[in-house]
């Protein structure tokens, strides 16, 4: 059993723990085939091998010498299982005093760690496309649950900021000088124009290489052009970090590696890793057909050397206990070269070092591709800004409906969020690995397995406690108002909250958003079921007659609410109250 944090499962496994020797930490919790049968079931398979006896004899031994502790309120026995029934009131209480109290408590936390994340990091003089949104969006989500659990977080965003596509772009820029503002559109053109043009005159090939190496040598004129490819890139990308509420912590672009270059491949050299390969400074990797390619034929360097760079530059600043590069699946073969290779070099942080790599998105059938530049077709490359735009405008036609009482500054705000959040939710919701489907109606819909459907059961929290007209607080009465709570319906919404911390945790161990993403759906589900049970009878509404039941199921409410919107949060989406 890896670290439980849920008491109330931790004190199950050593409650077996105690009675048999076995310590806790080999003890596997899980939940009862049918909810019947308890709430927490731990396996006597470890005692049965250590005592040489069979696990039903073992289980039954567990369970009638069980006496209750304040968490556990019963023991049985099932075949080799051992299943718990929590004592519900203690188990409504730490509900309620981990989502309202100061929260400290809800999720388990660490201390001196630390985790760079590089995600996001996009090409200058290229449009932020819908293929960076999952890299965007998954990191994002990567960094706050790790925030979360106490980790020093460094967002970093890679920012593709060098290389011979930038002479190319700056020799653009010198044959057709562009008429008007510069923006990403206009760059992107001039760049696309000039590999077309090499097509017909290979001369200008050379041009541009010519344009990119007075720009390592820091000419003043290159410079500069560079210089405003990357400020015209960065204030179309800060827009769309804007809308996400994104903030890097570093943002350090490949050409920051630059100075570093002679010394990467000094320290390769010096410890025998480089040959040469067609004219190219390689590193050959055992066991693998392509190497790590350092520098080309005619002196430049790469991708891949800039990355050994960075990682070191990684190492030496921040120390980390993780590293991750959340980049498509199509450049696999590229980190695990690259981690290879520092491997190879003696750098046991190596080891450290995950690519955290996602499928494609497909929109209406045709996926998005990572390399977009010349020949993409304009549809293929569908711009992220456009996506939230259509979402948000989706979204805003039926709050209008639904909402006559709001104005249109409300509805514009709820708007947004809650198109941003169908974007972001729909990025996060499928495996990562998997490619899929972006479909409109499903993203936007609030009935599904959608962001909105979240949104939308936390509003309808909010909405209840309003309706109430008093406002939940976590004192005595409330505390002992929880007595009342115990109907099933009640205690599934409970025993979910239960796992929030453990949820968090392994989203955050396995770098799987989706773990979360599907823990809340099933959360706003059985908040669905316990409050739909309230249609057909009044006595079961969450506004009941009896003052102090409602005052119990209020508080139960307010959990449910706050364990939403931190959830949402934590995936990177808002939570507005009304929708
Ligand atoms: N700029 C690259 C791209 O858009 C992604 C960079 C990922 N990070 C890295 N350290 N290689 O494909």
């Amino acid at each position: 059993m890896a670290d439980v944090h849920n008491p109330f499962a931790r004190a199950a496994a050593e409650a077996v723990a105690a009675a048999t020797g076995v310590p806790a930490s080999e003890l596997t919790v899980t939940a009862p085939p049918r909810p019947e049968l308890g709430d927490f079931a731990v396996g006597c398979f470890p005692a049965a091998r250590a005592a040489g006896q069979p696990p039903p004899a073992i289980a039954a031994r567990v369970a009638a010498a069980f006496q209750p502790t304040a968490l556990l309120a019963s023991a049985t026995a099932t075949g080799p299982f051992v299943n718990f029934k929590v004592d519900r009131a203690a188990a409504f209480r730490w509900v309620v005093d981990a989502t309202l109290g100061d929260g400290a408590s809800l999720v388990p936390r660490v201390t001196d760690r630390t985790v760079c994340i590089d995600y996001s990091s996009p090409n200058i003089s290229k449009h932020l496309a819908y293929h960076h949104i999952r890299s965007t969006v998954i990191g994002h989500a990567l960094a706050q649950l790790h925030r979360e659990l106490g980790w020093r977080v460094v967002g970093i965003n890679h920012l593709g900021d060098w290389g011979t596509t930038h002479g190319m772009v700056i020799a653009a820029l010198q044959k057709w000088p562009p008429e008007g503002p510069l923006d990403v559109t206009t760059l992107n053109a001039l760049y696309v124009r000039y590999r077309e043009a090499i097509k017909e005159d290979p001369s200008l090939a050379d041009e541009a290489r010519a344009w990119f190496k007075k720009l390592e040598d820091g000419d003043p004129q290159a410079r500069a052009l560079w210089e405003k490819q990357r400020e015209v890139s960065w204030a179309e990308f800060a827009q769309v970090y804007d809308e996400l509420g994104i903030r890097f912590d570093e943002i350090r672009g490949e050409s920051a590696y630059e100075a570093d270059m002679p010394g990467v491949i000094e320290m390769l050299q010096a410890k025998g890793l480089t040959s040469i390969s067609e004219g190219a400074l390689v590193v050959e990797i055992p066991g693998e057909k392509t190497p790590l390619l350092l520098k080309t034929k005619d002196g430049t360097t790469l991708y891949a050397t800039r990355d050994l760079a960075a990682a070191q530059y990684r190492w030496n600043t921040y120390h980390f206990d993780r590293s991750l590069y959340v980049v498509d699946r199509g450049q696999g073969l590229h980190f695990k070269q690259l981690f290879k290779v520092l491997e190879m070099a003696g750098f046991d942080w190596a080891t450290r070092c995950e690519h955290v790599p996602f499928g494609l998105v497909r929109l209406g059938g045709k996926k998005t591709s990572t390399r977009a530049g010349a020949g993409a077709g304009k549809q293929d490359v569908v711009l992220l800004r456009e996506v939230f735009r259509e979402a948000q405008a989706g979204i805003r036609d039926r709050l209008r409906e639904s909402n006559t009482d709001l104005s249109d500054d409300a509805v514009d705000a709820i708007a947004r969020t809650v198109g941003v959040g169908a974007v972001v939710f729909a990025n996060l919701a499928p495996q990562r690995d998997r490619d899929f489907d972006f479909e409109w109606d499903k993203v936007l819909s609030t009935e599904g397995d959608s962001g909105p459907y979240l949104q939308y059961s936390h509003a309808r929290c909010a909405s209840i406690l309003r309706k109430s007209g008093t406002s939940v607080v976590l004192d005595d009465a409330t505390r002992a108002a929880l007595a009342r709570l115990g109907h099933d319906a009640e205690w599934a919404v409970a025993k979910r909250v239960l796992d929030f911390g453990d949820t968090v945790a392994r989203s955050a161990a396995s770098c799987e958003p989706h773990i979360l993403a599907h823990y809340l759906l099933d959360l706003a589900g059985d908040f669905s079921r316990w409050y739909t049970a309230g249609n057909g009878d009044a006595s079961l509404r969450v506004l009941c007659e009896d003052a102090e039941t409602r005052r119990g199921r209020l508080a139960l409410t307010a959990a449910v609410r706050t364990a939403l919107a931190r959830g949402l949060a934590l995936l990177g989406l808002g939570a507005p109250d009304v929708m």
